[in-house]
């Protein structure tokens, strides 16, 4: 079958799980009714997207924030603007939706979809299965720093200004050799995401979540054995013939980072209580705040280094040059 055909079909099984998932499955009875075998030996390749993505924190994550109750501390200080990345519900059917409306009494409430199929896919009839985003704001324009990073404030889950090499302070832009010179390249070609798998991580990563609350990723394991087949996609073949060459020089660049990050990370704690009691126009509380936007930029990328080592690498120098003026 032709890769456009078999698209169709997926595509076709992927509305009907769409409308079960939004909870209009009645509405497709009758679509149902006619399914042939091949159609459900496709809705169910289709299903085992829909089950991968259920055990991600991208679908998981919004309800489970939400179950912890209207109480704003306990849902993680969370303001209404907060939900626009995190709720299926305020990114496309109602952009004035406040958290409020999804505790019990609320109009969303029960409406705890998060990052669902339909916040990334749209349905063509004559596409089939496609993007709302393509390329690398498919991701990015989630994950993202929000504002461009600022000396003096923390930076959150920058991987976007990370792989592109936004600047800050006294580090300038530097893109990585993926962003800068290959085309046609995006952050699900290395977090491997197809029609087989859609768990949005890099293939031989898994995270290890906060055994109190779920919501908190805290770190990842990584085999780098399986990491190799990251390399096994042909777009990747005529640069990584060599696939285990490069997998090593991560290993290697990730234990440095990972090892800088660990001694700055006792600084960072360390201070971030002692600049809590301090006068504000201390200069150390300054340095200290300089030192943590570069420090939270490498932090809270989460990839140690792999999305741009060099950037990632400079980052950490004026981080430690900073905290170093706090002894
Ligand atoms: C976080 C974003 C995201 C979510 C959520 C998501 N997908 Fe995807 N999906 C992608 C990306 C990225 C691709 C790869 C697109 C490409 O390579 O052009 C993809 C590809 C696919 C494909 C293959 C299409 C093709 O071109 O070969 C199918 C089928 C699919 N997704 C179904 C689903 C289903 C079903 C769900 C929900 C259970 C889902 N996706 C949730 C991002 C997402
Ligand atoms: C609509 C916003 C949004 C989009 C689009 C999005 N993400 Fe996420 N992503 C999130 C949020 C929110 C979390 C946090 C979930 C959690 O920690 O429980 C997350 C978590 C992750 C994680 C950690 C996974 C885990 O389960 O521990 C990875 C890896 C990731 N995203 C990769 C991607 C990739 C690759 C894409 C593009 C195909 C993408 N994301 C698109 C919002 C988004
Ligand atoms: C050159 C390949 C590559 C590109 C491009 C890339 N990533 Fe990554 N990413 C990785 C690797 C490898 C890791 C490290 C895995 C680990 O050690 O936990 C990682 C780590 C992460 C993490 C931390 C959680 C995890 O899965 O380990 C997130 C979130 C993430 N990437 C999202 C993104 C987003 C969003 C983009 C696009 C803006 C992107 N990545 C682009 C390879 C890549
Ligand atoms: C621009 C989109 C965006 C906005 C706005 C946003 N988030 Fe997130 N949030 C994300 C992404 C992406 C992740 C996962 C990134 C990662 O773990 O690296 C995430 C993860 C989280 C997590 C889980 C952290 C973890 O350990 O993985 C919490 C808690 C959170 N966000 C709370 C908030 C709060 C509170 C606000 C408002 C102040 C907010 N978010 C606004 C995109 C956003
Ligand atoms: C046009 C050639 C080219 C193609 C195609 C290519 N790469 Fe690379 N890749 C490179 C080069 C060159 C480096 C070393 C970059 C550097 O030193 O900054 C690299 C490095 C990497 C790294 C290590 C992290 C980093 O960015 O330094 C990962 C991971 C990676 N590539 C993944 C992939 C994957 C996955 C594919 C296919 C989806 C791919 N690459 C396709 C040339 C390419």
């Amino acid at each position: 079958m032709s890769s456009k055909k078999w698209l169709l079909v997926v595509g076709a099984a992927l509305v009907v799980a769409l409308l079960a998932l939004t909870g209009c499955s009645s509405q497709s009875t009758t679509t149902e009714k006619k399914d042939t075998t091949a159609t459900t030996a496709k809705a169910e390749k289709a299903k085992g997207l829909v089950e991968q993505v259920k055990e991600t924190g991208h679908w998981k994550y919004f309800g489970l924030q939400v179950a912890k109750g209207p109480d704003g501390t306990k849902a993680g200080r969370y303001g209404d603007n907060c939900i626009s990345c995190h709720s299926a519900v305020k990114m496309l059917d109602d952009k004035d939706a406040k958290l409020a409306d999804f505790f019990p009494g609320g109009k969303y409430d029960g409406k705890t979809e998060g990052i669902s199929c339909r916040v990334c896919h749209k349905w063509d009839p004559k596409e089939g299965i496609t993007l709302q985003k393509t390329g690398w704001a498919a991701c990015a324009d989630c994950h993202t720093s929000g504002a461009k990073p600022t000396l003096g404030s923390e930076v959150h889950h920058p991987q976007g200004e990370m792989v592109k090499g936004i600047g800050v302070g006294e580090v300038a832009d530097t893109p990585s050799f993926k962003y800068s010179s290959v085309k046609d390249f995006a952050c699900y070609d290395c977090h491997v995401t197809n029609s087989q798998k859609h768990d949005f991580m890099v293939p031989g990563v898994t995270s290890v979540h906060d055994q109190k609350d779920w919501v908190n990723r805290v770190d990842t394991k990584v085999d780098y054995a399986k990491m190799a087949d990251m390399f096994k996609q042909e777009k990747c073949q005529g640069c990584h013939a060599d696939s285990n060459k490069t997998v090593d020089t991560i290993k290697q660049q990730q234990a440095e980072i990972g090892k800088k990050l660990e001694d700055l990370k006792k600084v960072y704690d360390d201070w971030s209580k002692k600049t809590a009691t301090m006068d504000k126009n201390d200069p150390k509380v300054k340095a200290f705040k300089d030192g943590a936007t570069y420090f939270t930029y490498v932090e809270t990328d989460g990839s140690k280094g792999v999305h741009n080592y060099q950037f990632a690498k400079a980052l950490l120098a004026k981080a430690e040059e900073k905290f170093a003026t706090l002894k």
